[in-house]
C-alpha cells in the first residue's frame, strides 16, 4: 500500500476554524423554498408551513448562518412584497428564473424558520434593480427597534421586537454577466459604498460583506476583487467569494481537485485584499466569506420549459455521489487550512437546489451524500484550532493544475476537550493509501472515533428511501496508535475522520 505523510505540530498553528464556516444558503429558486422547507398541508408541516423533516435536518448540522433570499433571485426582488398580510402580497414573474413567485414567504417568515432550523440570516440587499435606500429600509424594517415608519410596520405585521440580523450581502454577483441589472466594478462599487454607509446607519452594528468575483473564470477575476476591495476598504467587512465546482463529466482530475481550486480562489481574494491595504497603507486585514460554494456539474439552470412561470418549479437539482463528497471534504479542508482569513463560508444550497437536503412533495426528506462530510465537520471541526501541517506523497496530474496529492488532510486540535480531530480524503480511484500521520509534541491516548464515508462505487448515491453513502466504523484493524503518530488506512476514493484523545 502507498503511503502519505503528514506532519503537524500543536506549536504551529493557522487559526480557530470560525463557526460561520458551516453556513448554508435558502434562495427562492426552484424546489428550496416551496415544496423545499415550506410546504404547507404537508404531514410534517407546523403551523408556519414549514417541514419539521427538513428543519430537523437542517438544525443537525448546526450552521450558524444561512444566507437569504438570493443568489440571482435577489437582483430583481423587492422585499417590500414580501411583508404583511399574505392574502395581500403580489404574486411577481422571477425573471431569474422564469418562475412565478408567490411572496409567501418573506423575511419575517425566514426569521421563523430561522428559529426553528437552529440557523440565523445573512440577508442580501437587491443591488441589482434595487436602490440603497431599498437596503436602508430593509435594515430599518429588521433592526430598528421601533417609532419610525418600517419598524412600526414590523410589529404591525407581528414581530414586535427587532430581528437583530447582523450580517447582510451587499447584492448578488454583480460582476457575473448573467446578473439583472449586472454592473462593471466601479459602478457596483459606488451603489455597494452608498448602501453599506446608509444601512450602517441605521444599525451601526450590522457586518456587510460585498461581491467579489463569483467565479474564478470570469476575465475580470482578481481586477474585479481588488477595485472593489480598494473602493470599499472603509466601510466592507468582508470580502465575498464564489466557487462551484464543475468537471465531473469532462475533466474529472480537476472536479477532484476542489481542495486546490478553492487554495487557489481564496489566496488570490487574500492577496488582493492586502494589496487594497498596502493602497490604503493599512495593516487592517479583511477577511473572506466563501458565501457561495459546492460542487455543481451536471444539473442546468433551465429547467423543463413547460414549467416556466410555476411556483416552485424544478430546477437546478443536482444528485451527489461519492465523488462529491471528496469535493465538498476537499473544499472544506481548505478552508479551514486558510482558517484565519477565511471566516464564514454558506454551502450553496440547503434543500432541494444544489443540495444537502432533498425532499419529495407530500413525501419525505432524506440527505445527500455530501450532507454527511458537512455535519461531521461542522460538528468536530467547529471551534477547534487548525494546525499548520504538510504532506508528502503520492501524486496525480491535474492538467490546469499540475501535481496533486491523493491524500489531502487537516489536522485541528481542540485543547479545551483535549482532543485532536484528523479529517482525510483519499482521492485515488483504485488505490487504497496509508496516510502516516506525525503529530509532533503531541501525546496520543486513544482513539475516540474513527469514521469514514465509503462506497465500492465511487458513483454512488442517496435517493429516496436508499441511502447507499452514510458514516460507517473504521475498523479497528486499520488504525495504529504509537506516542504521537497515528496510521490509518484509507480505502480508495473516500473520506476518513480520526477523533484522538490526547494524554493529559
Ligand atoms: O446557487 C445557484 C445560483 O448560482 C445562484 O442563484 C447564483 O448566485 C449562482 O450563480
Amino acid at each position: 500500500m502507498k503511503t502519505s505523510k503528514l506532519f503537524a505540530d500543536r506549536h504551529l498553528t493557522v487559526a480557530e476554524v470560525n463557526p460561520n464556516l458551516f453556513g448554508g444558503f435558502v434562495e427562492h429558486l426552484g424546489r428550496c423554498v416551496y415544496t423545499g422547507l415550506y410546504e404547507p398541508g404537508h404531514p410534517e408541516a407546523d403551523g408556519n408551513g414549514f417541514r419539521k423533516d427538513v428543519a430537523r435536518l437542517v438544525a443537525d448540522l448546526n450552521m450558524p448562518l444561512t444566507r437569504y433570499p438570493g443568489g440571482n433571485f435577489v437582483s430583481g426582488f423587492d422585499w417590500k412584497d414580501s411583508i404583511g398580510p399574505k392574502e395581500k402580497r403580489p404574486r411577481k414573474p422571477d425573471y431569474a428564473w422564469d418562475a412565478m413567485e408567490p411572496n409567501e414567504v418573506g423575511v419575517d417568515e425566514f426569521v421563523k424558520w430561522c428559529q426553528i432550523a437552529n440557523t440565523s440570516p445573512l440577508y442580501v440587499v437587491n443591488l441589482g434593480t434595487g436602490t440603497p435606500q431599498s437596503a436602508q429600509e430593509c435594515v430599518e424594517y429588521c433592526n430598528f427597534p421601533g417609532g419610525s415608519y418600517w419598524s412600526d410596520l414590523r410589529r404591525a405585521n407581528g414581530a414586535e421586537k427587532p430581528h437583530n440580523i447582523r450580517w447582510w450581502g451587499l447584492g448578488n454577483e454583480m460582476d457575473g454577466p448573467w446578473q439583472i441589472c449586472h454592473k462593471n466594478a466601479e459602478d457596483y462599487a459606488k451603489v455597494a459604498h452608498d448602501a453599506a454607509k446608509m444601512m450602517k446607519m441605521v444599525d451601526p452594528t450590522i457586518k456587510v460583506c460585498a461581491n467579489g468575483s463569483c467565479n474564478p473564470g470570469l476575465p475580470t477575476f482578481g481586477e474585479w476583487d481588488y477595485t472593489i476591495m480598494d473602493r470599499l476598504f472603509d466601510v466592507i467587512d468582508m470580502l465575498s467569494m464564489h466557487i462551484y465546482f464543475n468537471g465531473k463529466d469532462d475533466d474529472f482530475p480537476f472536479f477532484l481537485a476542489a481542495a486546490e481550486r478553492m487554495d487557489h480562489l481564496v489566496e488570490s481574494a487574500i492577496g488582493c485584499c492586502d494589496a487594497a491595504a498596502a493602497h490604503h497603507q493599512s495593516r487592517r486585514k479583511v477577511d473572506i466569506a466563501v458565501d457561495e460554494w459546492n460542487a455543481w456539474s451536471r444539473a442546468k439552470s433551465e429547467g423543463n420549459q413547460e414549467t416556466k412561470w410555476q411556483v416552485g418549479r424544478s430546477l437546478v437539482e443536482e444528485t451527489y455521489d461519492l465523488s462529491d463528497v471528496l469535493v465538498v471534504a476537499g473544499a472544506m479542508m481548505s478552508m479551514m487550512d486558510h482558517a484565519d482569513r477565511v471566516k464564514m463560508a454558506c454551502i450553496a444550497q440547503t434543500v432541494n437546489v444544489l443540495s444537502l437536503i432533498m425532499t419529495r412533495p407530500g413525501g419525505p426528506a432524506w440527505a445527500q451524500t455530501t450532507y454527511y462530510p458537512f455535519r461531521m465537520m461542522s460538528k468536530h471541526g467547529r471551534g477547534g484550532i487548525v494546525l499548520r501541517s504538510s504532506q508528502e506523497g503520492p501524486t496525480f496530474e491535474v492538467k490546469k493544475i499540475g501535481e496533486v496529492p491523493f491524500v489531502r488532510s487537516v489536522v485541528i486540535h481542540h485543547p479545551e476537550k483535549n482532543e485532536v480531530v484528523l479529517f482525510a480524503i483519499n482521492r485515488s480511484l483504485d488505490e487504497d493509501m496509508e496516510l502516516q500521520a506525525e503529530l509532533g509534541s503531541f501525546q496520543l491516548e486513544c482513539v475516540l472515533e474513527a469514521t469514514e464515508l465509503y462506497h465500492d462505487s465511487i458513483d454512488a448515491a442517496n435517493t429516496e428511501g436508499n441511502e447507499m453513502v452514510a458514516p460507517a466504523s473504521i475498523p479497528a484493524t486499520r488504525l495504529t496508535l504509537q506516542n504521537n503518530s497515528l496510521t490509518v488506512s484509507l480505502q480508495k476514493h473516500s473520506f476518513a475522520m480520526v477523533r484522538l484523545a490526547l494524554k493529559k
